[in-house]
C-alpha cells in the first residue's frame, strides 16, 4: 500500500482510479478492471479495510489513501489516470460529511480535478431516481451532483443503478433473514412501491466497460436494473417462497418507519436509514428511453440466482 502521491505509478498511461474502491460495487469494479488486464488505483479512507474479492486482485491493483473532502489528496490520486469512477457513498450524514458536501462538492471537485488532469473518461456513479428538484435532502444531492459532475467534466457518464442486490449486501439478504426470523413481515407502506433490483456484478462489469473506453454508444447517462420489475410486496414473497419461508405480510405506514429510521441512526446496530425509506416511498424502476445493461452488451441475471447463492452460502 502507498499514500504518497510522488511514489504511484505514473509511468503506465492506463491507469483507471475508482474512489469508493473497497465499496460494494467500487471493489467489484476494480476486479473487472484488473480482469481486463488494466492497472487499477482503489481510493478510499481506510484502504486496509479492503475487502478485494482475491489475493491475486489485492497484489495487482495499487491500494490508496484518499479523503474525497480533502482537494490535495484527491489530486494526488487522480495524477496520471487514464479514467476516474466516483463509487463513494454517504447514506447517513454525520457532522460534516453531509449529502451537498460528499454527493455535490466533492464529486464537482473529483471532476474538475481530473478535468484539469488530463483524465479521458469520468464515470460517476449515482442512483435511479436521482432528482436535482426533490424534497428529499439525499435524492435531491444525487440529482445536484450529477449535474455539477456534468458540468466539470465535459462527457462524464453518469451510472444509475437500480437497488444493487448480492449475497453480501445489505438489501435481499436483510429480506431473507427476516422472512425466515418473522411469522409477520412489515412491509414498507402496503408494499406497492416498484423495484427492479440489480446484481451488482453486472452493474460493475457496466463501469468497468464505460471506464475502459469499451462501449459503442455515446450516451451520457446510463440506468442500470436488473431483468424484472417486482413490487416491493411480490419482491419479499419471491425470495419467502424460494426459501420456503412462511411469513405473513403486514402493511407498516411509511410514518412509522421514518420514525424508526430516525431513531435507527444513533444505533450502528440497526441498519435502516431515513434515505432508505425516502428512497422506498417512489417507485425505482429503470426509465423508458435511456441505455443501461443491454447498450451495454451485458445481460442482467435475476434475483432468483442471488437468493439462491444466499440460500446455499454458508
Ligand atoms: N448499494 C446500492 O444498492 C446502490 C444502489 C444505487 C446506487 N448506489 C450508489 O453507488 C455508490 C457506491 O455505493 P456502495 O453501496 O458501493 O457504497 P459502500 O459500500 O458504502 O462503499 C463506499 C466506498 O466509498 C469509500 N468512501 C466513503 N467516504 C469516502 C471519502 N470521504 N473519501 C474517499 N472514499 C470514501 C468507502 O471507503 P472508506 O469508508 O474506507 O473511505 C468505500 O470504499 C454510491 O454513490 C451509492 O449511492 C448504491
Amino acid at each position: 500500500m502507498t499514500n504518497q502521491h510522488d511514489r504511484y505509478d505514473l509511468a503506465d498511461e492506463n491507469i483507471v482510479t475508482v474512489f469508493g474502491g473497497t465499496g460494494f460495487i467500487g471493489r467489484r469494479i476494480v476486479s473487472r478492471l484488473l480482469d481486463k488486464g488494466i492497472d487499477v488505483r482503489a481510493v478510499s479512507r481506510h484502504p486496509r479495510k479492503n475487502k478485494l474479492h482475491s489475493r491475486a486482485d489485492q497484489r495487482s491493483s495499487q491500494q490508496i489513501e484518499a479523503d474525497i473532502l480533502d482537494p490535495s489528496s484527491i489530486a494526488a490520486a487522480v495524477a496520471g489516470s487514464r479514467a476516474v469512477v466516483n463509487a463513494v457513498s454517504l447514506y447517513v450524514e454525520r457532522g460534516e460529511e453531509t449529502f451537498e458536501r460528499v454527493h455535490v462538492e466533492a464529486a464537482a471537485a473529483l471532476a474538475t480535478v481530473s478535468r484539469d488532469a488530463g483524465v479521458e473518461r469520468f464515470v460517476q456513479i449515482s442512483g435511479i431516481g436521482s432528482d436535482p428538484r426533490s424534497r428529499s435532502n439525499y435524492i435531491r444531492a444525487r440529482g445536484r451532483g450529477e449535474d455539477v459532475v456534468k458540468a466539470a467534466f465535459p462527457g462524464a457518464v453518469i451510472v444509475r443503478p437500480a437497488v444493487m442486490v448480492a449475497p453480501d449486501d445489505a438489501f435481499i439478504t436483510a429480506i431473507a433473514r427476516l422472512v425466515r426470523l418473522l411469522p409477520i413481515y412489515p412491509l414498507f407502506g402496503e408494499g406497492n412501491t416498484r423495484l427492479q433490483p440489480v446484481y451488482v456484478e453486472d452493474v460493475a462489469e457496466a463501469v468497468s466497460r464505460l471506464a475502459s473506453g469499451q462501449n459503442s454508444t455515446d450516451a451520457s447517462t446510463f440506468e442500470c436494473a436488473g431483468p424484472r420489475v417486482y413490487s416491493y410486496r411480490e419482491l419479499v414473497r419471491e425470495v419467502a417462497n424460494q426459501l420456503k419461508a412462511r411469513t405473513r405480510l403486514v402493511p407498516v405506514p411509511f410514518m412509522l418507519w421514518s420514525i424508526l429510521a430516525t431513531a435507527a441512526e444513533f444505533l450502528p446496530a440497526v441498519s435502516l436509514t431515513r434515505n432508505q425509506v425516502d428512497l422506498m416511498r417512489r417507485d425505482n424502476v429503470a426509465a423508458s428511453g435511456l441505455p443501461g445493461l443491454a447498450e451495454l452488451g451485458i445481460q442482467p441475471r435475476g434475483i432468483e440466482e442471488i437468493v439462491h447463492m444466499i440460500a446455499h452460502q454458508a
